[in-house]
């Protein structure tokens, strides 16, 4: 238990408002996980696997209409909008607190309050922090226990008065007398993912899924630290981690930002395609990075599990990931196989004759409908992979050499290129568009801006963000990483992927850490630096020097289309967007003019 009298005092008052059956504090024990399984498979939320086949693994299929993060119910409620900033929905927190205490007045009747104290980082860690989630949801119990450092021990290292985020959350559905439950209580209705970054308290209402309700993940380790990181420069970011060797045994540590369902977990588990090349992981979608007193930036991954798009992740793309997922797993929304095993679209060529889907009905090939939901989830644990780095969870976290920024994108941006310095990296951050993914809801294939990857994610007007950005920059000492922009996902006319991506990544990972050894070669551009014809390690693929030329290619007539689109973005930040990314653009503008002549 604990003796922190502003804990206790909050959990007090919490269960008050809320009015559970009872109140049940979470140690993180295996005993406390079974348990938790056992509530799960008597309401019918969940569904044991085969034993056999899937050792103590679990299948969850969600309410149809709670199947991924909602970003238009998803709020920071900053005292002043212009806070918030353009990217973000606002409501004033007065106003909201309101809303929200009249929504979890009474939310929990009927149910158990569990008490999640967790570590974001290895405990101890003077990158890590910690927060407190209260629940009512015995699902999202069982996930924080695998993505997040868990029970006592973190209570234990809070002592008396440690600093931790308070973390509401609540499914929205109190079984008051004579309602019947569900097996996914959830209320889309009156869903509410509240973030106030000046008290850094976090209110989530209404849905049991994903990054709505593991509050350590998308709300605290992102928005909410967003806000930290500024406060105290350092940056907290949606990026992957990843550990690179040479073939002579030298290693650099990459971080990475690509938007939801864009590739981290595939690059940070990758299975290089080059001899000699080893990749290992250290994080898979979150980074938290401090600088050292040598200047260098040092990383975390916050999590302790992964939380992955099923879909799509096979012995072909992933062989890694499948190899994680051999046991003791989570899987969310996927489709199940007549022997009690888990499938989902890609997993085999083939796929089974029958299966029950997402929504829990008979399935066929002829069926017409993905099997499994685009957005379902695999819940892992990270030590199970076996390719984790074995310095995953250094409490001085990893130095990083090199930042990739990255998104969707089938036409204009190359294959790779990387920024001048800080300052240009920035500006490329800030100007990545992906297409939208099933991660969240709304329409699919949209471009949108997703600078940094973190439009759903900055806690804070994006603008200021990006200042941020440009002030580690400035820091005295700093010894700051290379930035690159990549792009796996360009498309030729016949709207097939240009290039074959996943393990073949590794072909620009290589030039990426020569770059970082001072011996890559490139050319300088108006986009930045391109690598040569030849600086790219081909070998062994099937593409033609056409192909090749067009994947490195500046496409000066492309990038000239998009500056004013990029302009008019900028604008949309009013006073707060920052001189150095407007003559970023300018310049470019000017050396993309300067160039067509010779393009045409
Ligand atoms: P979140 O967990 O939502 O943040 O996603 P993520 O960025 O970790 O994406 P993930 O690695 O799970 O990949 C999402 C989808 O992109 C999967 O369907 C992958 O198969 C696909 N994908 C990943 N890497 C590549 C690539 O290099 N090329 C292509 N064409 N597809 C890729
Ligand atoms: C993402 O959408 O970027 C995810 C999944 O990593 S969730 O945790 O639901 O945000
Ligand atoms: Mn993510």
């Amino acid at each position: 238990m604990t003796k922190h009298k502003k804990l206790q005092d909050w959990v007090n008052q919490m269960t008050a408002l809320c009015q559970p059956a009872q109140v049940v504090w979470c140690d993180g024990s295996e005993r406390e996980y079974s348990a938790m399984w056992d509530i799960l498979i008597k309401s019918g939320t969940a569904k044991k696997l085969n034993e056999s086949k899937r050792p103590n693994s679990y299948l969850v299929r969600s309410d149809p209409n709670d199947v991924a993060r909602v970003e238009d119910r998803t709020f920071i409620c900053s005292q002043k909008k212009e806070d918030a900033g353009p990217t973000n929905n606002w409501m004033d927190p007065a106003q909201m607190r309101t809303t929200l205490n009249g929504l979890f007045k009474g939310c929990m009747q009927g149910r158990t309050m569990y008490v999640i104290p967790f570590s974001m980082g290895p405990i101890g860690s003077p990158i890590a922090h910690i927060g407190v989630e209260l629940t009512d949801s015995p699902y999202v119990v069982t996930n924080m226990h695998i993505m997040a450092r868990v029970g006592q021990a973190v209570l234990d290292f809070l002592g008396t008065d440690g600093e931790f985020v308070p973390c509401m959350h609540s499914t929205g559905m109190p079984l008051t007398a004579g309602t019947k439950d569900v097996a996914w209580p959830c209320n889309p209705a009156n869903t509410y993912i509240v973030h106030y970054p000046e008290t850094r308290e976090i209110w989530s209402f209404g849905s049991g899924y994903g990054g709505n309700a593991l509050l350590g993940k998308k709300c605290l380790a992102l928005r909410i630290a967003s806000v930290m990181a500024r406060d105290q420069g350092w940056l907290a970011e949606h990026m992957l981690i990843l550990k690179i060797t040479n073939p002579q045994g030298k290693v650099r540590y990459i971080a990475g930002a690509f938007p939801s369902a864009c590739g981290k977990t595939n690059l940070a588990m990758l299975t290089p395609s080059i001899p000699g090349w080893k990749v290992e992981t250290v994080g898979d979608d979150i980074c938290w990075m401090k600088f050292g007193a040598d200047g260098q930036l040092y990383a975390i991954n916050p999590e302790a599990g992964f939380f992955g798009v099923a879909p799509g992740t096979s012995l072909d793309s992933n062989a890694n990931a499948i190899k994680t997922l051999y046991a003791n797993c989570i899987f969310t929304n996927v489709a199940e196989t007549d022997d009690g095993d888990v499938w989902w679209e890609d997993m085999s060529k083939e796929p089974p004759a029958h299966l029950i889907d997402w929504k829990g009905k008979d399935w066929t090939p002829a069926s017409g409908t993905p099997a499994a939901h685009p957005n379902a989830r695999f819940t892992v644990a990270a030590r199970q992979c076996p390719v984790v780095a074995s310095e995953w969870e250094d409490l001085k976290g990893v130095p990083i050499s090199a930042i990739l920024f990255g998104g969707r994108r089938a036409t204009v941006v190359p294959l790779v290129n990387e920024a001048r310095d800080w300052l240009q990296g920035t500006f490329f951050g800030s100007i990545v568009s992906s297409e939208k993914t099933a991660a969240a809801t709304g329409k699919i294939g949209e471009l949108r801006r997703d600078p940094m990857a973190m439009l759903p994610f900055c806690g804070y007007n994006m603008a200021s963000y990006w200042q941020h950005w440009i002030n580690i920059g400035k820091k005295q000492g700093a010894r700051l990483p290379r930035v690159f922009y990549v792009n796996w996902f360009r498309k030729n006319d016949a709207g097939k992927f240009m290039w074959p991506g996943f393990g073949d990544n590794s072909r620009v990972l290589k030039w990426v850490f020569e770059r970082c050894e001072g011996t890559g070669a490139a050319v300088e551009t108006p986009i930045g630096m391109l690598p040569t014809m030849d600086a790219l390690d081909f070998s062994g693929l099937n593409l033609d020097k056409a192909a090749i030329a067009l994947l490195l290619r500046v496409e000066v007539d492309g990038w000239l289309q998009e500056i004013p689109m990029i302009r008019e973005y900028y604008k949309s930040f009013g006073d707060r967007m920052p001189a150095e990314l407007m003559s970023e653009l300018d310049q470019l503008e000017s050396k993309l003019r300067a160039a067509k002549p010779a393009a045409a």
